[in-house]
């Protein structure tokens, strides 16, 4: 497995690869990975010949009070989990080199970034798209796998490479849970033992309200405001709780037979921002 910091090194491989007739997949991490990221390895050698994974702790996605510099690293063990998921290559460059000087250009998000993690975290998704867009112009991949976890962010994505014509075909992968059913996260390492415990009561709050969805329930808003109040007493502190459409990520009172939505949470259990969601297709 190569192992790179560089951006010529790692371009020259993909075309080297390129030259044999090899397709090419990418999975871009921040690193401490988990079986999350091993899951979506693993789709993208399904669909590709070789897998590039990149790990980069992004600055420009974190806000000024957020962890970027308690963000956990973990190179070694991260590559072994590399090798072991079969990834031909890991790029992992320095912050100096995706981002050596001024910037001239600024990206700007419409309408998919104004509610769920957009409205509590500006500027993240504009890092996240700006990181993106260099990394797929640095590999120029066939396929990217991005997980459902964070839908947000790969619905925003889609539109980009829509949008600005990037030849790569992303796909989604599936949210891999803990057995106690908390979406495993690299954060979920900041949570105290007691907090947990906690943790998995935002799935349970979702898998709630998803239950009575299909069961009939349109109008599902005071069922969301008695999960908040049980999420709440239980010591969570709520960022949001709803459901959202797929196509725009607009908030939704009504839930309508043949249209998709997520229902989504975000909370604050301690210092820790958790967030999951569940996709219901009516
Ligand atoms: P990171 O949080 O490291 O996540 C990398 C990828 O793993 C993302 O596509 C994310 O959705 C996925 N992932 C995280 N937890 C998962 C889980 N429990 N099950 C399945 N997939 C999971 O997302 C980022 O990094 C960054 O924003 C990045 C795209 C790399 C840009 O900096």
């Amino acid at each position: 497995m190569l192992v790179t910091e560089s951006i010529d090194e790692i371009r020259n491989t993909v075309k080297l690869w390129r030259r044999e007739k090899l397709s090419v997949g990418f999975v871009p991490t921040m690193g401490a990975l988990h079986e999350g990221h091993l899951s979506l390895i693993r789709q993208a050698k399904q669909s590709a010949d070789r897998v590039v994974v990149s790990i980069f702790v992004n600055p420009e996605q974190f806000g000024p009070n957020e962890d970027f510099d308690r963000y956990p690293r973990k190179l070694e063990e991260d590559l072994k989990l590399c090798r072991k998921a079969r990834a031909a290559a890991v790029f992992r460059p320095e912050v100096s080199d995706m981002y050596p000087g001024d910037k001239y250009f600024e990206i700007k998000i419409r309408e998919l970034g104004r509610h769920m993690c957009g409205a509590s975290r500006p500027g993240f998704f504009e890092g996240i798209v700006l990181v993106v867009n260099k990394l797929l112009n640095i590999i120029e991949p066939d396929i990217a796998v991005f997980g459902q976890k964070d839908i947000q962010q790969y619905l925003i994505l889609k539109q980009m490479v829509e949008e600005f014509n990037h030849g790569v075909k992303l796909e989604m992968g599936k949210i891999v849970r803990a057995n106690d059913g908390l979406a495993l996260s690299s954060r979920n390492t900041y949570l105290s033992n007691d907090e947990r415990l906690k943790a998995p009561s935002l799935y349970r709050s979702l898998s709630y309200i998803e239950k009575q969805v299909r069961e009939g329930v349109d109008t599902p808003s005071l069922l969301i405001e008695h999960q908040k109040n049980e999420l709440e007493a239980k010591g969570f502190e709520i960022d949001y709780l709803g459901v959202f459409s797929m196509d725009n990520i607009e908030p939704v009172e009504k839930l309508e037979n043949g249209r998709s939505y997520i229902l989504a949470g975000a909370v604050y259990l301690g210092k820790t921002r958790l967030i999951d969601n569940i996709l219901i297709e009516l």
